[in-house]
């Protein structure tokens, strides 16, 4: 539990969102806003709520948040969302001084907002779900879910269940349906560093560029980190992971002294295509299955309103956000209309022997911890060699619509760029909404060094 994108998160607990209160103003009217508004408050409170109650340890803290402008163009798009929060009722103000000492033309308090450690905070929740009759089932996936009566029957990977909803709290819902033409996957890079004067701001920050940079502090063993994040792309799309840090890396040292990187990851997101998640029933499904997803980086709130929205439809028929978040609204989707753009191409006849293998070493030539697809005899196959010269050899098409992966040299994974299923460098499905692994081409070899 928690492997992902709950692992990865910075945890920032805001009542403002990667979408903008003047946009939502602009694509869903001012109501829509001011009630966008009240959930972000809403869940700040379950939030705190949930931490007091359970008394979980995750060492949730109050905090201010700072937006800050760094040219005059950025300038204008923070008094605009300053303007909408305003209208929409969040309170945002003016200072003096960017607590992070980065030079900017204007600077923003949020005041109210939060952070803790996520996985401490999931650990609470689990362990009261537990006390409170639930049940966990690890390592077991969901491959179908049809209507039986009333109820559903849900194939599993270890076995069949029945039960009365469903919800796919997977980020993405696994199989082929519409949210993944209303989402994109993108990634995020974050890194713990020490600092060598030892001068942690004690708050949350962001930037105004695209794609901004996000700031906090943690404290683990007495031992401060600056937590600092950045460098978004769409899955796929950066052939070298290493460079997003680097590049992280290189833009924060412009303004702070840094020790050293003691922690460093990359995390995936959903954006949604019209600036709102997707929480409700799953369409094209029986109306008893829902989904939760297209959270963009605000998925430590969004989360906490999925729990609320889908737990008052199904025990209520109700829930105040139910229009908000509808999966089946109807809003442009254009933005992502070319998103499945490839062909089905699987690989047919390839048989991988060790001639093959060799074969292939040459032709990809591959140094060792590196990965590549390569086109051989008509295939392309997606190619990586471990640290101890083992080459693994796997379809380099994604089992759910067959877009060709791209190589994640950092998370050591295959990612598919257009709808974010990623897989293990045996083939194993480690992120819908994939639900079968990639066939193993050199699984013949898995015990033999290939060179
Ligand atoms: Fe849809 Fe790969 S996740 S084609």
């Amino acid at each position: 539990m928690g492997f992902g994108t709950t692992g990865g998160t910075t945890a920032h607990l805001n009542n403002f969102f990667d979408t903008s209160y003047d946009k939502v103003i602009n694509d869903f009217g001012l109501d829509k806003a001011r009630l966008l508004a009240d959930a972000a408050r809403d869940a700040l409170e379950i939030i705190r709520h949930n931490v007091s109650a359970y008394d979980i340890e995750c060492d949730h803290e109050p905090r201010s948040a700072y937006l800050f402008s760094l040219d005059d163009e950025q300038e204008k798009e923070l008094d605009s969302l300053v303007e909408g929060s305003r209208k929409a009722g969040i309170e945002m103000h003016e200072v003096a001084e960017n607590p992070f000492g980065i030079p900017c033309t204007k600077v923003v308090e949020i005041p109210g907002q939060a952070q803790f450690h996520p996985l401490k905070y999931v650990k609470g929740l689990l362990t009261e779900f537990i006390h409170s009759g639930g049940m966990i089932i690890e390592g077991c996936r969901v491959t179908e879910a049809v209507k039986e009566g009333e109820g559903l029957k849900i194939s599993t990977t270890r076995g069949t269940l029945h039960g009365k909803h469903l919800i796919y709290a997977t980020h993405i819902p696994p199989g082929r349906n519409i949210m993944h033409f209303r989402n994109a996957p993108y990634r995020s890079y974050a890194m713990a560093l020490k600092l060598r004067n030892g001068a942690y701001p004690r708050t949350l920050g962001y930037d105004m560029l695209e794609a901004y940079h996000y700031y906090r502090t943690h404290e683990v063993d007495g031992e401060e980190y600056f937590i600092v994040g950045g460098e978004d792309h769409k899955t796929g799309d950066v052939e070298n992971s290493d460079e997003c840090f680097q590049r992280l890396e290189e833009y924060v040292s412009r303004y702070f002294d840094i020790e050293r990187v003691a922690y460093k990851w990359s995390s995936q997101y959903y954006e949604p295509a019209d600036g709102l998640p997707y929480i409700g029933p799953l369409p094209g499904n029986p109306s008893n299955v829902y989904c939760a997803t297209g959270y963009s980086g605000n998925g430590m709130i969004f989360g906490t309103l999925a729990a609320k929205t889908l737990s008052g439809l199904i025990a209520d028929g109700d829930s105040p956000y139910k229009e908000l978040f509808s999966p089946s609204r109807v809003k442009p989707v254009a933005a992502f209309s070319q998103m499945v753009k490839e062909n089905v191409d699987v690989i047919k006849h390839l048989v991988v022997d060790s001639f093959t293998v060799e074969k292939l070493n040459a032709l990809a030539d591959l140094e060792r911890d590196e990965g590549k697809v390569v086109s051989y005899d008509g295939n392309q196959l997606a190619m990586y060699k471990d640290v101890h010269g083992k080459t693994h050899i796997l379809e380099s098409k994604c089992t759910h619509l067959y877009c060709t992966l791209v190589w994640n040299h950092e998370e050591k994974s295959w990612d598919c760029p257009c709808h974010g299923s990623r897989f293990g460098i045996d083939g194993d499905v480690l992120t819908a909404p994939a639900v079968k692994g990639l066939k193993n081409l050199a699984a013949k070899q898995e015990d033999e060094p290939l060179d």
